[in-house]
């Protein structure tokens, strides 16, 4: 018997369990999209930028042209580690997966915070942690990343965008115009899905009256795995496989007959398609003309094909992420870390919504464990 059956009140992982109210984000099923704070995220992707898109996210409303120049100028200020928190990824050893190198300079940082002794639910302070948070994802991902492979991380340059700095803070270059436009629109779609595993665990974190910085260590671990923010990772090492369409085909079928999971496909909560999916399988197609490297766009094609027509999965969001950063030249352990330097505006939006109206979130649970028995002395057993 399942145990939705025997126990009417229970839902394996939690599926269609209202587990809080939100006004950050909204999908809509029937039609597949994403809005945040009501605006559609193919708008924001298409005609916005990722400052604008967290801005939005952290305060409700679209910033006007003089509050975005001030809020992308603070972002620009805050940007640098600490000297601390460089010694720490400095130390971390060399094989260490950049998503636990992220997670080592978070929680060092929060400590360097100017509003470390605030109050948890201090919502001004939250805000300010916020940006703080937001800033220094990228220096601290690629500043892990240079240092992993025995080279000094690069400063941040004021003079860029999140996502130009980025990719300058990670060749030591600075990237075209289209490259990064590319990236500023995947860290745009990246930013914020509702009550996702990792924001909702970073929401179960700050519900204790835990500070923002332990939620973004919380968010991050759990964004690691596959079944979530990994599978970007994972969607791009089973595509690396395939030298041609048919045999990406004939490796699906077989994947599907031998009930193997294939990374980059299904959703909890959409039905028919991931929209972020659709707009980013536009632009790493694109990409791939541009460069005339068509194949990963085709043997993808060949993927989504099986998968649609024998079980009815469509690609999410990291699916066309994999082959797109792929072919950006980006490397391949920096996929899901990219996806924290954006998530990092929906964990926190999240953050403070939940400290802004907290109660304790601590489920109940079924036990199917022994019947109370006496303890017996080591000596006896
Ligand atoms: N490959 C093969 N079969 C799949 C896949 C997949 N990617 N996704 C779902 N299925 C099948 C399951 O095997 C199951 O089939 P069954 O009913 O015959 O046993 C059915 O569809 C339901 O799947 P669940 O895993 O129970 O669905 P759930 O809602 O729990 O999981 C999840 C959703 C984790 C996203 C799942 O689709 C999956 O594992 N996908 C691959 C990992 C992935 O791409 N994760 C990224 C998600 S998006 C994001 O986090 C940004």
């Amino acid at each position: 018997m399942s145990a939705t059956t025997e126990y009417p009140n229970y839902s394996p992982g939690l599926q269609g369990v209202i587990a809080g109210i939100t006004t950050i984000s909204h999908i809509d099923v029937e039609t597949s999209s994403l809005t945040y704070r009501g605006i559609n995220v193919h708008e924001l992707a298409e005609h916005g930028s990722f400052e604008e898109t967290a801005y939005l996210l952290l305060h409700g409303e679209l910033p006007t042209q003089a509050q975005l120049d001030a809020f992308r100028a603070t972002l620009a200020a805050e940007r640098e580690l600490p000297g601390a928190v460089i010694d720490a990824l400095r130390a971390c050893p060399k094989n260490m997966h950049p998503m636990d190198q992220v997670k080592v300079a978070y929680s060092v940082l929060g400590a360097f915070d100017a509003d470390y002794e605030a109050e948890p639910t201090d919502h001004d302070a939250n805000v300010r942690k916020a940006v703080r948070i937001i800033a220094k994802a990228a220096t601290a991902v690629t500043a892990g990343y240079r240092l992993s492979q025995g080279k000094e991380p690069v400063a941040p340059d004021a003079n860029l965008n999140t996502a130009a700095n980025f990719l300058y803070m990670l060749h030591g270059e600075k990237a075209d115009d289209y490259t990064v436009k590319v990236m500023d629109a995947s860290l745009t779609l990246y930013a914020e899905h509702t009550f996702n595993a990792s924001a909702f665990a970073a929401r179960v974190t700050v519900a204790t009256l835990s500070d923002l910085y332990s939620g973004i260590a919380t968010g991050i671990g759990t964004l690691k795995g596959p079944l979530h923010g990994g599978a970007n990772e994972e969607a791009m090492h089973m595509l690396m496989q395939f030298n041609s369409p048919e045999e990406a085909e004939a490796w699906t079928r077989d994947a599907l007959a031998t009930k193997k999971k294939i990374m980059g496909f299904g959703h909890r909560e959409y039905r028919k398609s991931d929209s972020r999916a659709g707009y980013l399988t536009k632009i790493a197609k694109e990409i791939g003309v541009r460069m005339g490297n068509t194949k990963w766009g085709e043997i993808a094609d060949a993927m989504e094909k099986v998968m649609w027509d024998e079980k009815q999965l469509f690609p999410n969001v990291d699916f066309p992420a994999a082959y797109a950063y792929y072919l950006l030249g980006i490397p391949i352990p920096l996929y899901t870390p990219i996806f924290v330097i954006a998530r990092t505006s929906g964990w926190c939006a999240h953050m403070i919504e939940q400290l802004d109206n907290n109660r304790l979130i601590r489920p109940s649970c079924i036990y199917e464990g022994k019947g109370v028995t006496n303890y017996v002395p080591i000596a006896q057993r």
